[in-house]
């Protein structure tokens, strides 16, 4: 059977006439491609009316600048019609100081790289590594080589072991303590066997001081080295250096004579000397027959015992004779189990070593206990219940840090700025600011003059 569809069957079902004639849907169509660019063009137009900008935007302007969202200019100040060019500095500045890292740096990069905008509410000073990297991957200063490590692109993979724990280095400190032995089970304390915990003698310097082992006396006393030049005196992020006073003075006790329930202050040499001098006055005072010095009995080569000899003592004697004694067992035993003493040549009384306990590790860094306070500190100190000597450094090292500072979102920010900053804020600059946000502009005009009537 011979099909009936030929060309001119086919081209006649076309409508030839199908353009001509009105049909509800294409003139829908004609009416909204008009219509939707113009309700575009007049909202736009509205909100420059009304001055609403952030229309024009790539994206959204992180946290700390959402209320300038519709005040381009703030930053966009060169040409408050066009926002091809990224800011200058100079808007930055405007608000508030930018103080460069080290003055021996080769370049100063602007702002804008760091510290990229239009990327939504994101943190703006959390910067990518790269920022950092784009130096540090190849560090070289101005003047000379740097005595930093030179190649640093990553936390994670190439970030060197901290300085401290790099060459075998030791505790600057002079405080003879040993922590195994303080920290056994058994330890005896004032009122029979203890066990002691680091926070019976480390505490941030804003926690409270309810101490177990201070000592209402000695507190009440002055700090020892005259000036307590001790960083930190605030905060929660460093540990306060240990005090005599309060960590060590209930358990070491610091008796001169059995005469006496009285401890010597902890304070400097002549201090305690006059002290203990001055106890010996008040007692010879109030106890004159203690002058009367029996000599022990003995016997002489043939046996026979010799008659005890009676020395009648001058006051001021008898004090030199004990001082001497209680001043014999302090240096050479008392204080000298804490500290290391010497005498300069001709010398009465002892030179203390400064106690130098560090508190700040990491000059180069930041840390902050107060962030880490829901792990024990034996996760990151784990030589302190083990270490004998006060030159053992119980510091953490970078693989501690690396078990939760790593990429990925099960970990903690390992990203530079979260250790370390870049910009050196003691050399901050104050900034007056200039920028009014034209809402406020009316209030703050002077108000109109009154009509005269
Ligand atoms: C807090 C300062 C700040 C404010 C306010 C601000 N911007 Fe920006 N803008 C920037 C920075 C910084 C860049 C460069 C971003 C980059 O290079 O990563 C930029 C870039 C741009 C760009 C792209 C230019 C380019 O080179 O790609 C446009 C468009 C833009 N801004 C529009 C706006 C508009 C519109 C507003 C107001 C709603 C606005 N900006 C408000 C800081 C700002
Ligand atoms: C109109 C004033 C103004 C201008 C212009 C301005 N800022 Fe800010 N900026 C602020 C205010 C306000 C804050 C929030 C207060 C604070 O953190 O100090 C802030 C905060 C910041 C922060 C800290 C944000 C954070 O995550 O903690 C950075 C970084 C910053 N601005 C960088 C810039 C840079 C870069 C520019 C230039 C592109 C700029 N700012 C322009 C007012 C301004
Ligand atoms: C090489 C990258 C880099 C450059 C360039 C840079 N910043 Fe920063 N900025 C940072 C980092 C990292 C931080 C967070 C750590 C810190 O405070 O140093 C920061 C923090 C800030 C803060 C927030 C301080 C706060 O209160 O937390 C402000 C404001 C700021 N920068 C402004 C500026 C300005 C203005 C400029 C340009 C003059 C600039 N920055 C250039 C990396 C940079
Ligand atoms: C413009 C180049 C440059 C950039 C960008 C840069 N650095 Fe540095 N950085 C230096 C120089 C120069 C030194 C000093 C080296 C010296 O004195 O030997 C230095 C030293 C340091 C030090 C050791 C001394 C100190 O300041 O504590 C640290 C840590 C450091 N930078 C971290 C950073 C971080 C984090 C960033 C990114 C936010 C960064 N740097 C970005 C040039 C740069
Ligand atoms: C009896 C008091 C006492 C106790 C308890 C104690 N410490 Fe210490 N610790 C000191 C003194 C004093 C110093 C300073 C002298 C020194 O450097 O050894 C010190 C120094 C340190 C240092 C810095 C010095 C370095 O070389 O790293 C760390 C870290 C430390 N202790 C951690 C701990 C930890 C962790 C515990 C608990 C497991 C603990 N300490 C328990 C008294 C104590
Ligand atoms: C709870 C009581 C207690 C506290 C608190 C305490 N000690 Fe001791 N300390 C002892 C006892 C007990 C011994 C003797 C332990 C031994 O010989 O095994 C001792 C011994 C010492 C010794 C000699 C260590 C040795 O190796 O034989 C030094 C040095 C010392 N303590 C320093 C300190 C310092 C410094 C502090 C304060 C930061 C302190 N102690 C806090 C109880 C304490
Ligand atoms: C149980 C340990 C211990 C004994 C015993 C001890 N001290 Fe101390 N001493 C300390 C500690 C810990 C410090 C650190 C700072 C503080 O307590 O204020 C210190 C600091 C000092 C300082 C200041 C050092 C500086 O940094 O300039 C002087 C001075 C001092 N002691 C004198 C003495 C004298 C004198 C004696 C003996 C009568 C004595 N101490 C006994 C633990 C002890
Ligand atoms: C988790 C914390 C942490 C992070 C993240 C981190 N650092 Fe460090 N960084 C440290 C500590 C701690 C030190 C030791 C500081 C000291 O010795 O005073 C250090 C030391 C340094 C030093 C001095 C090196 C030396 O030779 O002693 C430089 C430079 C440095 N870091 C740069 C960076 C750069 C760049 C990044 C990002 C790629 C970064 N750090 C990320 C903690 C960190
Ligand atoms: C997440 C690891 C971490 C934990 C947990 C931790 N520390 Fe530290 N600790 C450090 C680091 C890092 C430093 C060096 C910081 C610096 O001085 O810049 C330090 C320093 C110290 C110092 C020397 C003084 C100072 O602040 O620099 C003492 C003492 C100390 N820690 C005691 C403790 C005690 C007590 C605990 C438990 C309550 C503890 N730490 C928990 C990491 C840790
Ligand atoms: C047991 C896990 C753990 C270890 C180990 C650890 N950190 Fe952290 N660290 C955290 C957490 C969790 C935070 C808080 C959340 C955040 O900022 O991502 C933090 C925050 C920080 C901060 C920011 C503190 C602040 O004030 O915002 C610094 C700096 C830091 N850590 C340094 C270190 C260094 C240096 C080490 C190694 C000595 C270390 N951390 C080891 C878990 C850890």
């Amino acid at each position: 059977m011979a099909r009936g569809r030929t060309t001119k069957k086919l081209a006649q079902r076309i409508d030839l006439e199908y353009f001509r004639r009105p049909e509800p849907m294409r003139r829908l169509r004609f009416a909204l491609s008009i219509a939707v660019p113009a309700a575009a063009l007049l909202w736009i137009l509205g909100l420059g009316v009304a001055g609403k900008q952030h229309i024009y935007q790539a994206g959204g302007l992180s946290r700390a600048h959402v209320v300038l969202s519709d005040h381009c200019g703030a930053c966009h100040v060169s040409a408050t019609t066009s926002f091809r060019k990224a800011p200058a500095d100079q808007a930055c500045l405007g608000c508030h100081d930018g103080p460069i890292h080290h003055a021996n740096q080769l370049s100063t990069p602007s702002c804008v790289p760091c510290h990229s905008e239009h990327r939504g509410a994101i943190r703006l000073a959390a910067t990518d590594d790269s920022s950092c990297a784009g130096c540090h991957v190849n560090l070289r200063i101005r003047g000379g080589s740097t005595t930093f490590a030179p190649s640093i692109s990553s936390f994670v993979n190439d970030h060197p072991q901290f300085a401290i724990l790099r060459a075998p280095r030791q505790d600057p400190g002079t405080i003879k303590l040993n922590h195994a032995a303080h920290l056994r089970p058994d330890l005896h304390g004032p009122k029979g066997a203890v066990q002691l915990d680091c926070g019976d003698c480390h505490r941030p310097p804003a926690a409270r001081a309810d101490r177990r082992f201070g000592d209402a006396q000695s507190r009440s006393m002055p700090a020892p080295s005259g000036a307590d030049r001790a960083l930190p005196r605030a905060g929660r992020e460093l540990m306060a250096p240990p005090k005599y006073a309060e960590t060590c003075a209930a358990c070491h006790l610091l008796q001169f004579d059995k005469r006496f329930v009285e401890a010597v202050p902890h304070a400097k040499p002549e201090i305690v000397l006059a002290f203990v001098v001055k106890k010996f006055q008040e007692f010879i005072a109030a106890h004159p027959a203690e002058l009367r010095v029996v000599r022990d009995p003995d016997r002489n080569l043939t046996g026979k015992a010799i008659v005890p000899a009676v020395r009648i003592l001058a006051a001021s004697q008898w004090i030199a004779e004990h001082a001497a004694e209680a001043e014999a067992l302090l240096w050479k035993k008392t204080c000298k189990e804490c500290h290391s003493l010497s005498f300069a040549a001709g010398a009465t009384l002892p030179r203390i070593e400064p106690a130098n306990i560090t508190t700040r590790w990491f000059p180069n860094a930041r840390f902050n206990h107060d962030a880490h306070r829901g792990f024990t500190c034996t996760s990151c100190h784990a030589g302190a219940p083990t270490s004998q000597e006060t030159a053992d450094v119980l510091l953490p090292g970078i693989a501690t840090c690396r078990t939760c500072h790593a990429r990925g979102e099960n970990h903690a920010e390992s990203r530079c700025f979260e250790c370390h900053t870049y910009h050196d804020w003691s050399k901050r600059k104050e900034v007056r600011p200039s920028f009014i946000l034209p809402s406020f502009r009316s209030a703050l005009e002077p108000p109109a003059e009154p009509h005269a009537n």
